[in-house]
């Protein structure tokens, strides 16, 4: 079957990495660029860089025009409501550590954290370290077979004691969406904090954090065709004013003496130091970029990329699949063969896919593995990658089977 991107020619790395005989499927680790991103990066810096909201004069104007234009460009993508509840932060990671350590003061010895047993590194190390500094339990979700959050285990391990429970959206190994509204609901029952990280689902189309009903939501902009070094914190106003401050510096401050400081409330009291302007600029012309696509014919093309990769593997002898994958990426082992070497022999073969543990060790532990190969789409993916990878991946069975 043919599927061809309709926005391939939109990311001029494509064609440049083609040029370099590399088929890219590897973003769910990041993505590649569209030109609207480049373009705003560019304008920015060739027409006079300036700080945000310090500067009285007329570049700083319009750079703090721009960096806010964002902020309300990210509260439409989400739906979140109002400006003031989008934190911008230098990546989901450093979003979850804001709130791991901005909420510690809410916790008290014996507590609960609820997590999931397939978070990733950056949704599980945060919470575990807090748990460690206030004696906490860092009580883990288990999974059914399909890679979904057990909702009948969810249920009994939610309880009174939860004061906070932290889930992905879309499992970046799995890569199967997660009951986010059943689990939201045990834990809003139990008075629990809710955090949701949308690394990899916010991706899928926008996103509606109001009708999810969560307290907090991160993301980074770097996987969702956006630039590096940028995440972003939707809070809900009362979530946000629970929150300590916890970096300090410039912006964040509302008067300072030597010995004695206030600070500001969110957004900027979150925001502590000069901020990411480029990549926040850039994250704006990304979403102008991706509102103005039509999104059911990417939800469209991505499905059908996805199931003909599903296929394409599940007709090959020795491959298991992990999870039962939904959309976006699958992760696979091959009987007999060491993910590493199969990944050796991809990558001779110019295919970029990742292999390893996936920043999600525990899950791979759990499912006894030490490592799986991921191959991750994009919109600008079409058949012909697929084709690519299926032609590289049937040699390399070839010598190692
Ligand atoms: N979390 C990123 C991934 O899944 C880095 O590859």
């Amino acid at each position: 079957m043919l599927l061809p991107s309709p926005w391939r020619a939109d990311f001029p790395a494509i064609a440049a990495l083609q040029r370099q005989d590399q088929t890219y499927l590897d973003s769910a680790a990041t993505t590649q660029k569209p030109q609207a991103l480049l373009d705003a990066l560019t304008h920015y810096y060739a027409n006079g860089a300036a700080n945000v909201h310090r500067a009285q004069h007329l570049p700083g104007a319009h750079a703090t025009q721009a960096f806010e234009n964002t902020r309300h460009k990210v509260t439409q993508w989400l739906n979140a409501g109002e400006c003031g509840q989008i934190v911008f932060s230098h990546g989901a990671t450093s979003a979850l550590n804001l709130l791991a350590y901005g909420l510690e003061h809410q916790f008290n010895t014996g507590d609960d954290i609820v997590i999931s047993a397939l978070e990733h590194h950056a949704n599980l190390l945060p919470w575990q370290q807090l748990a460690q500094r206030k004696k906490l339990n860092l009580v883990i979700l288990p999974l059914d077979a399909d890679g979904v959050i057990d909702l009948v285990a969810a249920a009994r391990l939610i309880t009174p004691r939860t004061r906070l429970l932290a889930v992905s959206q879309l499992s970046n190994v799995l890569g199967v969406w997660q009951p986010l509204p059943e689990l939201l609901a045990l834990a809003r029952a139990q008075n629990a904090l809710t955090v949701v990280d949308g690394a990899q689902g916010v991706v899928h189309g926008r996103q509606d954090v109001q009708a999810l009903g969560c307290d907090f939501y991160v993301f980074s902009a770097h996987k969702l065709y956006g630039p590096d070094g940028l995440g972003v914190l939707f809070g809900r106003h009362e979530a946000l004013a629970r929150l300590q401050h916890w970096q300090f510096g410039g912006e964040m401050v509302q008067d300072a003496d030597y010995q004695h400081a206030t600070f500001r409330p969110a957004p900027l009291g979150f925001e502590a130091g000069t901020p990411p302007i480029a990549s926040v600029i850039g994250l704006g012309a990304t979403l102008n970029y991706l509102a103005n696509l039509n999104q059911g014919a990417v939800q469209a093309h991505e499905t059908a990329l996805h199931r003909l990769l599903v296929e394409g593997l599940q007709q090959r002898q020795g491959i298991r699949l992990l999870g039962a994958p939904q959309l976006a990426l699958v992760s696979f082992v091959v009987e007999g063969v060491h993910n590493a070497d199969l990944a050796h022999l991809l990558t001779e073969q110019g295919i970029a896919v990742r292999a390893g543990h996936h920043c999600a060790m525990p899950l791979l532990k759990s499912l006894g593995l030490a490592g799986a190969i991921r191959v991750s789409l994009a919109l600008y993916n079409d058949s012909e990658d697929l084709e690519r990878f299926f032609l590289a991946l049937d040699q390399a069975l070839e010598l190692l089977q």
